[in-house]
């Protein structure tokens, strides 16, 4: 059975700082750490101003660095598997930057794009434990840990709602991802043993605690990525839009039941209606959670995980076989309340609601049934971005 571990902060700043001495022949000066993330509920809604439910998690990236005293930016990445990836780019005070190759660095670029400061010449090495492509966030914890990096090198402090913007437009413009804000506000705030409930109109967020002594979120990596996530993700998102402009609305946020009927009056296209029905339903099972999480009703979030994987798979067109299959072998698994995908879809994670004492169970039943390789681990909510100090 294959457990995913979280190697801790100590260990991966251990190791980004060996790098780097070894790499650079000095030392790093400034260093920070962001997580990866599980959403608990609140799927495909950011975009729509909704309600999103999310989780920070063990798993970091870790970035340390120094300037170099030079125009040009070099980063040193080790990727999960060992392997070593390089990109050198110039500074942002010698000239602007532009997306381009390799692909991997366009986050590093955006980031430092649009940092609020213009920075000159550094080296750095970056590490990471945060699963690569399994829809728990590694891109926004990647942008998070060095925009926060840049904080401790430069002193200069952005606030963390604006961070998390600032991230989230680096999204856009570099690797040119049209993605919600729900990835980078929960990497910039997650707090340990807490879910964070974000009004992503408002932009003002709950942390909702999570006791984890009856029941726990087990998380079960589907490990396959269908490539369809490019294209399909900006598709839903425009269906969304598309549904709001008819019903002359900033965002489906504003909508309720009568407007989806509305909908269906102004002879909407049918996919438009049906992405609209699951950001409308799916906003109010969010809420809902949030106010049962910390009842510890169980049964009740269990049952609106699996409204919501229904949804996300039937209206939103989101999930794929794989996260299907999981999610019915769970529905089938004593101790399991609920279980839904999780992110952004076509692969990645599920998340189940289990009773502590059936985990095991629910593994074993999962690693048995399940056509591919799962991989677990049990989510303990964890803190959120941080500067790091080095000795
Ligand atoms: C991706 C995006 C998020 C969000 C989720 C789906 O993770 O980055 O902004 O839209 O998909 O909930």
């Amino acid at each position: 059975m294959t457990e995913a571990i979280a190697k801790g902060e100590a260990v991966l700043l251990r190791q980004a700082y060996d790098k780097f001495v070894a790499e650079y022949s000095f030392k790093p000066v400034a260093a920070a750490a962001a997580p990866g993330r599980v959403n608990l509920i609140g799927e495909h809604v950011d975009y729509c101003e909704g309600f999103v439910l999310p989780v920070a998690l063990p798993f970091l990236t870790v970035v340390v660095g120094a300037y170099n005293n030079s125009d040009e930016c070099q980063v040193l990445s080790i990727l999960g598997n060992g392997q070593e990836v390089k990109a050198i780019f110039p500074a942002t005070t010698a000239s602007g930057l532009k997306p381009g190759e390799p692909a991997w660095a366009n986050y590093v670029k955006g980031v430092l794009a649009n940092f609020p400061e213009k920075v000159s010449g550094f080296d750095v090495v970056i590490v990471s434990d945060v699963p690569m492509g399994s829809g728990v966030s590694s891109s926004a914890s990647l942008e998070v840990a060095f925009f926060t990096f840049l904080e401790a090198l430069t002193g200069t402090r952005v606030e963390p709602v604006k961070k998390a913007q600032l991230c989230q437009k680096a999204e856009h413009e570099f690797p040119g991802m049209p993605c919600g804000i729900m990835d980078q506000f929960i990497v910039t705030m997650g707090k340990k043993d807490h879910a964070l409930l974000i009004d992503c109109r408002s932009l003002e967020a709950k942390h909702i605690p999570m006791d984890s002594t009856e029941a726990v979120i087990l998380v079960v990596n589907s490990n396959v990525k269908h490539q369809l996530t490019g294209s399909e993700y900006p598709q839903r998102r425009a269906q969304c839009q598309e549904a709001a402009n008819k019903l002359k609305i900033p965002s489906l946020r504003s909508a309720d039941i009568n407007d989806l009927a509305e909908l269906k009056c102004l002879k909407c296209d049918e996919l438009v209606c049906k992405r609209a029905t699951h950001v409308v339903e799916e906003i109010a099972r969010t809420e809902e959670v949030a106010k049962l999480l910390p009842q510890k009703d169980f049964s009740e979030v269990g049952i609106r995980f699996y409204q919501s994987h229904e949804s996300l798979s039937k209206l939103m067109e989101v999930s794929c076989p794989e996260l299907d299959q999981l999610v019915n072998i769970m529905k089938s698994s004593p101790g399991v309340y609920g279980a839904r995908m999780t992110g952004g879809g076509f692969g990645g994670c599920v998340i189940a609601l289990v009773k502590k004492e059936f985990v095991e169970d629910v593994k074993r039943k999962v690693e048995a049934q399940y056509s591919g390789s799962p991989v677990f681990f049990v989510c303990q909510p964890s803190d959120g971005a941080r500067i790091l100090k080095l000795q």
